[in-house]
């Protein structure tokens, strides 16, 4: 292999506002025990509406963070991809806002549209791109303000998300050593089609403009989701992508440091966890405090997991996804 890639930086957006679940209550029929028991979340963040703040300011921030801990400028990165169901407008797309935002010339960026798959098939996208020779550097993000489709009538989907956004910087390793080297060892990603209608968005697009009001009885503007149809999906999903992925690569589970699974529901994690004989001390978690950010989940995990310094070189980190589509997958990283 001449290219590889290798993570060297992260960040993560927060909103500015916080809601517990006893903040919820007020709004809707539920109560924290229910929430926390059931999903392992005691409060989220979304984004101030009112105030103008945008999925674009998260990005940004997240962007800054991670350019300051790699000690790069935004004229070194060559190539901006977002995993996002969410971007301001669908024109210009989330990548072309931050292009825009942190003053980045002659480089392209687009958005992938995966649900909570996001942040991880930006993630192959990017590997993929720079082991080609085509890009240098790359920012990835995951990212969602899922706040903006939620039905804050509906208590079975209202309580389970929150708003954030998730940033990577991955650069180029000449003549990668995969037995020692950091870098993206792998990645698998799928899609199976759900033909249920699970968990859909399913107005806002052309089947069902905005502006179409009349059609939204049929055709609803907010997250709809069968849970317990998702819940089994999204535990098969995962175990099927991790252990895919790391029979391909011939790597034991046990050689893997960290298992950072997407945040949906802390019982899912759990679950996974427990089918991959994974230890869940070494599970990284932190949906009590964020809630369900959809793409947002996995960089926002490994920023905190930098931040603490949880992360140490040569450690191996495994990463797994789940979301509407249905997509899913997972990547083994070497730190
Ligand atoms: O990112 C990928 C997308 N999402 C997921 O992966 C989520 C997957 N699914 C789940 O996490 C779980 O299925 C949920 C957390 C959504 C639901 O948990 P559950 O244990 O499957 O509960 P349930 O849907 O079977 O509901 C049990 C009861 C129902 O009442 P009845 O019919 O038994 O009287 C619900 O009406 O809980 C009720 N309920 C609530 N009660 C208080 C549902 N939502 C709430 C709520 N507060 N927010």
């Amino acid at each position: 292999m001449k290219f590889g890639s290798r993570i060297i930086s992260t960040g993560l957006g927060s909103p500015s506002l916080k809601y517990t679940n006893d903040d919820l209550s007020k709004i809707v029929e539920t109560n924290d025990e229910w929430i926390r028991t059931r999903t392992g979340i005691r409060e989220r963040r979304f984004i101030d509406f009112e105030k103008g703040e945008t999925i674009t300011d998260l990005c940004v921030r997240a962007a800054e963070q991670a350019l300051e801990r790699a000690q790069l400028k935004a004229s070194d990165i060559d190539l901006v991809l977002t995993g996002t169901i969410s971007a301001e407008t669908f024109m210009p797309n989330n990548s072309a806002r931050v292009i825009g935002r942190l003053g980045m010339k002659g480089i392209a960026g687009f958005d992938l549209s995966a649900a909570c798959g996001g942040f991880l098939f930006a993630l192959h996208t990017a590997n993929a791109m720079i082991q080609s020779g085509a890009h240098k550097r790359v920012m990835i993000f995951g990212a969602d303000v899922l706040s903006a489709a939620l039905n804050m009538k509906d208590r079975t989907t209202c309580v389970l998300f929150g708003d954030g956004a998730g940033c990577a910087i991955l650069e180029r390793v000449e003549n990668p050593d995969p037995l020692k080297d950091s870098m993206v060892l792998g990645s698998k990603i799928y899609t199976d089609f759900d033909a249920t209608d699970a968990l859909t968005i399913n107005a806002g697009g052309s089947r069902a403009p905005t502006f179409r009001h009349d059609l939204h009885e049929k055709h609803s503007p907010y997250v709809q989701m069968s849970g317990q149809d998702v819940f089994k999906h999204a535990v098969k999903g995962m175990v099927h992508a991790a252990t895919e992925l790391l029979t391909e690569l011939k790597i034991p589970i046990t050689d893997v440091k960290w298992f950072v699974p997407h945040q949906a529901n802390l019982r899912i994690i759990e679950m996974t966890a427990k089918y991959l004989n994974f230890p869940m001390d070494r599970v990284f978690v932190n949906i009590d405090r964020w809630a369900n950010t959809s793409a947002g989940t996995i960089g926002i995990a490994l920023s905190e997991m930098q931040e603490q310094n949880k992360l140490q070189k040569g450690d191996l980190v495994l990463i797994d996804v789940f979301g509407g589509g249905f997509n899913y997958g997972a990547a083994l990283v070497r730190w």
